[in-house]
């Protein structure tokens, strides 16, 4: 079971949408997943699931034992000032230290609305996961200018729905 995660508790993100193109790409495959929405995480987690806290907000176990149990993640990753979301931060500072991620895999895709696509905050993202000591896919499709290349929740640019099946396929591979 792969988990896509949706890297902004935003609502109504395009994140979500591309999650859910990339289930469908997975569908395909025969491959089974799950999508875990930032969005769903308890609104007071800040303040009721980190650090002394930890383990005792109920709705934010049942998260983190979601990741715990996973094996390959699927992170959609939107570009917020020049890196990734400050709640997905939280999420990861939020699972058990230092386990949760060790030995796991997982591949990311980056999305902005500006010409970079998310690259700095893939990199950034890298960074963390390399420390936790999980694997990051090396293909990270970066979607530039998404909305330009987007129209009714799917995505109009040939390329970008290329770089995405290619993922999978090495995902699945990885
Ligand atoms: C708080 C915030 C900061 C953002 N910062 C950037 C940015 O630095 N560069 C950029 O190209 N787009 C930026 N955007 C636009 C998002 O990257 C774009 O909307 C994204 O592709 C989809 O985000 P979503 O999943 O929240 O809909 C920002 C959006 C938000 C909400």
């Amino acid at each position: 079971m792969v988990k896509i995660i949706v890297g902004t508790n935003r609502k109504n993100s395009v994140s979500k949408v591309i999650a859910q193109l990339y289930q469908s790409i997975l569908d395909e495959r025969g491959v089974e997943s799950e999508i875990l929405e930032l969005e769903n995480l308890p609104i007071d987690f800040i303040g009721t699931a980190l650090y002394e806290n930890s383990g005792k907000n109920e709705a934010f176990n049942t998260f983190h034992d979601k990741i715990a149990e996973g094996k390959k993640f699927i992170f959609i990753v939107p570009e917020y000032n020049g890196s990734f979301p400050g709640i997905l931060k939280s999420f990861i500072d939020g699972m058990t230290y230092p386990n949760t991620f060790r030995n796991k895999k997982c591949a990311l895709v980056g999305i902005s609305s500006g010409v970079g696509g998310g690259g700095i905050a893939l990199s950034h993202l890298t960074d963390i996961f390399h420390y936790l000591g999980m694997h990051v896919l090396a293909l990270k499709p970066k979607l530039a200018k998404i909305e330009q290349n987007m129209s009714d929740n799917l995505l109009t640019n040939r390329l970008y729905v290329d770089l995405l099946q290619t993922q999978a396929d090495q995902l699945l591979e990885f």
